[in-house]
């Protein structure tokens, strides 16, 4: 079966006031679907055929090297939005756990030093790309990636995710990306990163 769009698990206007409707329409039923459609335009006819895209992108080398970056680009702009929408949720709605606060406090100083590590990194990546908290067997640290490169292709599980192309804010924060960074603490799913967390 052909990979499909996600199904959005709450409202497009559920994040507001911090993610705005119009922002979620274009970026899940635009940008994700056109990522979604390209990575089956490419897959097609393939061994990868029928495999999700987090299979695909943990795998790399199975990938034919002609299709590799094309498979990078969009079974990265397919995962990396399934984490996004999955680790947000609207205001209020979560609570950081005491395992959460403990896990981040142990790694990061405090859950305040996490938060503005993290936002400092998000704010300072050139370009497009993400930034990332992940696990990579041994200890949490925060990470940026370019583009649409997932933590999942260097053996990295991905905790929590921030989308900081332009298309993720700019409707609603034009070029105010620290405002959309402070804006998105409010709707971290925390039981979705205690859940990560956990595994
Ligand atoms: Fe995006």
């Amino acid at each position: 079966m052909a990979v499909t769009l996600m199904k959005l698990p709450y409202a497009y206007d559920a994040l507001e006031p911090f993610i705005d409707e119009e922002t979620m329409k274009f970026h899940h039923d635009k940008h994700h679907q056109t990522y979604v459609n390209n990575l089956n335009k490419l897959v097609e006819g393939t061994e990868l055929e029928g495999k999700s895209a987090e299979e695909i992108l943990t795998d790399l080398s199975a990938v034919p090297e002609k299709i590799r970056q094309g498979v990078i680009n969009q079974g990265g702009g397919v995962y990396n939005h399934d984490l996004f929408w999955t680790e947000m949720a609207p205001e209020g709605s979560t609570s950081i756990s005491e395992g959460v606060k403990k896990a981040l406090s142990g790694n990061f100083g405090s859950l305040e030093d996490f938060k503005k590590k993290f936002s400092a990194s998000a704010a300072g990546l050139f370009g497009s790309g993400w930034t990332w908290l992940v696990w990579d067997g041994h200890k949490l640290s925060i990470e940026n990636t370019q583009n649409q490169d997932s933590p999942v292709s260097e053996g990295k599980k991905a905790i929590l995710g921030l989308d900081v192309w332009e298309h993720a804010y700019y409707l609603k924060y034009q070029n105010r990306r620290a405002d959309y960074i402070d804006a998105w603490w409010n709707v971290v799913n925390w039981d979705e990163v205690a859940e990560r967390l956990g595994k």
